[in-house]
């Protein structure tokens, strides 16, 4: 399959020609796919990245990131937009020239507050910056013609390590493999012990030859460059600068478990990075490293295709990603079974991180011994971190596993440190008390998300923002996590605007449990963990919001019949329900 052909491509040319999706056109993709229009429409309905309704010539996506931020000082850039271009979130302007919509986190956290124009990331925000931009959409001026340095992705590396330091050349891990074995290379990575770099931590060793000795008419790999939690760019680094590594890591997994086809999955956010990609799988196939019979070797034929997303963070969960990348919506599947058996068309499938992948191409040149040198005993190797909010150098840093989060902090210009959010907002909150903590899967793991928060900051209001994160991301699939996030954010708000009382918190606490307990996918396991960690070690913020009465009801009867109160002209006291009763 040509990734042309892929039925997410064909729908992103739509969205981007007429700026939304006609009717007319997914009857023609229906009838070209020999699929039921229901399901097209499934798939439109469930991609934020697609709309039914057009967009604007200029359309515009605010990442509502709580590190970067959407915030310059006490400005709401969002609001400031908005109200200046006028247009309300979520609206098209009645010309069509212009639509604002906010978005979870873009990946630019080390660019400030930042949005996606067209596709293109707009970094560095600032109210001056937002007037002179509202000035060239009334210009209507082409986004050529706007200042280039706007679009600048400058990727800061601060620490380089094991990975960074010095980087492979193309084709050196495949000759190293070759010349070992393939499966001598696989008891290479396994000796390595190399963990997952995308959050669970897997053993990819065991990953890799589970998926080679499955049963199956082809075997596929997958490279996860999803990248949706928030606070996490350091895939976005490697793509750009390393892609190399990753496509090499790629095809030697390919060799091993006995693949002729793999795809990388990039995140819709990073759909600007795609023509950089091909341009190496192009260069790559020309130098003998992709195509068939890759060095020589006969019966050595593999290739990758890419698949860009559409603006849905649950597609980084590798089953929601596998029924994406066949052309789905992004709903998790039932595990077991796992993808290494039954993954993408049903086939034995290695899906892996960006990071993982080019761990796995060095340790392919270098061996296991040089990879184990670093790290720790559960945690082997080294980690990139993706550092943002309040420090004064955010950026990628790579650390070996079992640096401390105090260290990381000093190394990045943190001070007057309240909290910090490792590995997103799935993650862990860590308080002052924990900062001895360490990097690692057996202490604090991550994906690579590092966001700090200083003693300025209002942390309610960041668990909050999380909490609504899950909420807008839940698929909907189950319902205790399509309700249940919703009823933690509003349960969250209320106390937040100080109407909440100990049965209001009473409440959180089992909602989060139960969300945690019988929801279907990881999503769910882990949206209540910003509540958890915050009721635990950030409990005088709860507090203090906390009303002295016994219950307030969620529900305002007499806002509610304000409706009411319009249609009749009454506005008179007996219009109203007695406010002042206790
Ligand atoms: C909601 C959710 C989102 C995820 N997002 C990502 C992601 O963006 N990138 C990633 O590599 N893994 C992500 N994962 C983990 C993947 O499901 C999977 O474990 C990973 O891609 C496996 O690769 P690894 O073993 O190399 O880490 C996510 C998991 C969940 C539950
Ligand atoms: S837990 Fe949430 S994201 Fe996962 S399947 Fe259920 S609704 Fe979807």
């Amino acid at each position: 399959m040509s990734d042309r052909l892929h039925l997410l491509h064909i729908l992103h040319e739509l969205q981007q020609k007429h700026r939304y999706i006609p009717e007319e056109s997914i009857r023609d993709v229906a009838a070209r796919f020999n699929l039921p229009i229901s399901q097209i429409r499934a798939v439109v309905e469930f991609y934020a990245f697609f709309s039914t309704t057009p967009c604007g010539y200029y359309h515009i996506l605010f990442s509502n990131c709580t590190s970067c931020g959407y915030q310059a000082g006490d400005t709401n850039l969002l609001h400031l937009l908005t109200e200046q271009l006028g247009v309300r979130i979520a609206q098209t302007h009645a010309d069509r020239r212009v639509s604002v919509q906010e978005t979870s986190c873009i990946g630019m956290c080390d660019h400030g507050a930042s949005l996606l124009i067209n596709g293109l990331p707009l970094i560095h925000l600032d109210s001056e910056r937002i007037t002179q931009m509202v000035g060239l959409i009334e210009a209507e001026k082409p986004l050529s013609e706007w200042p280039s340095p706007w679009f600048h992705i400058h990727d800061q590396i601060h620490k380089r390590g094991l990975l960074l330091k010095e980087d492979i050349s193309a084709g050196d891990g495949l000759r190293a493999m070759l010349l070992r074995g393939r499966d001598e290379t696989l008891t290479e990575i396994s000796q390595s012990k190399l963990r997952g770099r995308g959050g669970a931590g897997f053993s990819t060793g065991l990953k890799w030859r589970l998926c080679k000795q499955a049963v199956g008419k082809a075997h596929y790999v997958v490279c996860n460059a999803d990248e949706g939690e928030p606070g996490t760019f350091k895939d976005r680094m490697l793509l750009q600068q390393h892609a190399d590594a990753m496509f090499e890591g790629m095809t030697i997994c390919a060799h091993v478990i006995g693949a002729h086809q793999g795809f990388v999955y990039l995140r819709g956010e990073y759909r600007y990075l795609l023509p950089h990609l091909q341009t190496v799988l192009v260069r790559r196939r020309g130098s003998g490293l992709l195509g068939t019979t890759i060095l020589g070797q006969r019966g050595f034929d593999f290739d990758i295709d890419i698949v860009v997303g559409a603006g849905a963070y649950i597609c980084g969960e590798e089953s929601a990603l596998i029924e994406s990348l066949e052309g789905k919506p992004g709903i998790p599947r039932s595990r077991p079974p796992f993808p290494v058996t039954h993954g993408y068309l049903g086939q034995p499938t290695v899906v892996n991180n960006v990071e993982t992948f080019i761990a796995a191409a060095h340790i392919a040149c270098k061996g296991a011994t040089w990879f184990t040198s670093v790290g720790t005993t559960a945690s082997t190797g080294s980690k990139l971190l993706s550092i943002s909010g309040d420090c004064t150098s955010p950026g990628i840093y790579e650390y070996p596993f079992g640096v401390t989060i105090q260290q990381i902090l000093q190394d990045c210009g943190a001070s007057n440190v309240q909290a910090v959010q490792v590995g997103g907002p799935s993650g862990t909150l860590i308080n002052q008390t924990a900062l001895h903590r360490r990097i690692g899967f057996e202490d604090v793991s991550t994906g690579g998300s590092f966001m700090i928060f200083n003693e300025k900051r209002d942390m309610l209001a960041i668990i909050h923002r999380f909490t609504a994160f899950f909420a807008h991301e839940s698929c909907g699939f189950c319902t205790p996590c399509r309700v249940g996030t919703t009823l933690l954010r509003k349960g969250l708000h209320k106390i937040i605007v100080g109407q909440g009382t100990r049965y209001d918190m009473a409440e959180l606490q089992h909602m989060c449990e139960l969300i945690r307990r019988y929801s279907h996918c990881g999503l769910g396991h882990t949206a209540a963990n910003p509540i958890l960690d915050g009721l635990q070690h950030f409990s005088q913020a709860f507090e203090q919001r906390l009303t002295q009465r016994d219950f307030i009801p969620h529900f305002d009867l007499d806002t509610a019949l304000e409706a009411a109160r319009q249609m009749t002209q009454r506005n008179d006291e007996g219009a109203h329900l007695d406010q002042g009763a206790e």
